[in-house]
């Protein structure tokens, strides 16, 4: 599905004067093997580096493990300084990687956290960067993991703990989720209803940004259906801003980090 995007991204934005820059800011190891058949299958970030044409300017990558960040910076290598590495929590570091992306260039950021570490004044600082200077924005394609990230933070006996609420509220920027939660703890909607208003209540918030979300395009069960993309929302690219949940994963497991070469 991202090849599918930023290949069509790369190609909408074929002539424009200062190419295009990606953001991948949950980037994992670089490279997956497939559970089932072996077959090495590229992550994110090879994805976003290998998309084309033409190519990304620069692909900002970040990443929090140690451990992933020495297979993944191995694994961009080829790429030069086409690929620049961030250490760290994507959440703080996603000024310094804005920064030196020009603020009329079309840009596309992927963001896929594996349950509630992606906080909303991260989707709020993409979506602003290029307030003032261009009509669009930053296209955003995130990956909202819903029963294998958040919602089994949310018990139906008992109350979540102080952390879990915590978490859940800087991801959605608010407490509302506490409602869809308190109708789906009294029997009132069933877990299917609650998943579709969590991600909705989700796609409410990119509106308010200005965002048409499509959460058609992944496969959430959401109420609206795509949504077109009016003037005054657009994006950089040919494809509105989608949300939904994480899916390819599921069947995907990280290979081993790859030596980092020696002299
Ligand atoms: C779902 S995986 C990413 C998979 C990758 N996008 C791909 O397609 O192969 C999420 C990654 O985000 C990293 N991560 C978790 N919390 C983070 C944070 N706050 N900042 C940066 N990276 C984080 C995890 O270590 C993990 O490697």
């Amino acid at each position: 599905m991202l090849d599918c995007y930023m290949r069509g991204f790369a190609q909408a934005c074929k002539g424009h004067p200062l190419g295009w820059y990606a953001l991948d800011i949950f980037a994992g190891v670089g490279l997956n093997i497939s559970k089932t058949t072996g077959a090495e299958i590229p992550g994110s970030a090879l994805i976003a580096l290998q998309a084309k044409s033409p190519f990304a300017q620069r692909v900002m990558l970040c990443e929090y493990s140690p451990r992933i960040i020495l297979a993944l910076t191995a694994r961009i290598l080829p790429y030069g300084d086409r690929a620049r590495v961030f250490v760290g929590d994507a959440n703080a570091r996603i000024g310094e990687m804005l920064a030196p992306l020009p603020q009329t260039a079309p840009t596309f950021a992927f963001l896929d956290p594996e349950g509630s570490e992606l906080a909303w004044t991260t989707v709020e600082a993409i979506a602003r960067h290029k307030e003032g200077r261009s009509q669009y924005r930053v296209e955003q394609l995130i990956l909202l993991p819903t029963d294998m990230g958040f919602v089994r933070m949310l018990p139906i006996s008992g109350e979540p703990d102080e952390a879990s609420a915590e978490k859940l509220t800087r991801m959605y920027g608010h407490d509302r989720w506490r409602k869809i939660y308190q109708r789906r703890r009294s029997g009132k909607i069933t877990p299917d209803q609650a998943r579709t208003e969590y991600v909705e209540l989700y796609a409410q918030g990119l509106r308010d940004l200005g965002y048409a979300p499509d959460s058609a395009a992944t496969g959430a069960r959401t109420p609206s259906a795509r949504t077109s993309t009016p003037a005054s929302s657009r994006t950089d690219g040919a494809v509105p801003t989608s949300i939904g949940r994480l899916r390819a994963t599921t069947s995907l497991a990280p290979k081993p980090p790859v030596p980092v070469a020696a002299s």
